[in-house]
């Protein structure tokens, strides 16, 4: 039997599995309904999400914000989005492996409450370890990939799309085909699924 979120939620804010616990304001458990059968993986934390205790809310993430309002998705009603890491690390440097390692756990235990469809992981950091170990953002974003019960898909990191516009078409693009998939395969992405 799966377990019980909000315990699972509970037990991950009193999380000392690293010694990013030592640094961090707040736990950033993730952010969506339960429900959603779509989920995002980001990086870590920056310096307003270990504030506010909530993924993406800088601009980077007022950016994803804009794209997936743009597939008619969002945050509140049916995707869920959560971090390689789960507490910031210092300096917004990369999470190290070991880091990676210690908090791959919560993770695990979310996949297996929210049984997502799809998931998408922004950026190379997270596609690296949860797509394959090679994976290259700019030859392989937008590609679905089958690992076990799940399609996986990578594409940019909306930090580096702040930092290199360039590519934010293809990033467009990816939600494009990410919304294509989720009609393809029907998923139920209810706008409420409180009232179901
Ligand atoms: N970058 C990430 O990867 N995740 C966040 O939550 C914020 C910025």
């Amino acid at each position: 039997m799966a377990e019980n979120w909000e315990e699972l939620r509970q037990e991950c804010l009193g999380c000392e599995k690293c010694e990013l616990c030592k640094t961090r304001h707040h736990v950033v458990f993730g952010v969506g309904p339960k429900e959603a059968k779509v989920l995002f993986i980001g990086e870590g934390p920056g310096e307003n999400e270990d504030l506010q205790g909530e993924p993406f809310v800088g601009r980077g993430g007022q950016l994803l914000d804009k794209y997936l309002a743009a597939v008619d998705l969002d945050r509140k009603t049916n995707i869920y989005i959560t971090n390689t890491v789960k507490c910031r690390p210092p300096h917004n440097r990369d999470p190290k492996p070991e880091e990676q390692t210690a908090c791959a756990d919560w993770l695990r235990r979310q996949i297996a409450i929210l049984r997502p469809a799809i998931i998408v992981c922004l950026g190379r950091i997270s596609a690296m370890r949860y797509i394959k170990e090679d994976f290259r953002v700019t030859k392989e974003h937008g590609v679905f990939f089958k690992k076990g019960n799940y399609l996986m898909m990578g594409t940019y990191h909306p930090a580096a799309l702040l930092r290199n516009p360039n590519n934010k078409p293809d990033a467009f693009e990816d939600f494009l085909r990410l919304r294509e998939k989720i009609d393809e395969l029907q998923l139920d992405i209810a706008k409420n699924y409180e009232k179901e």
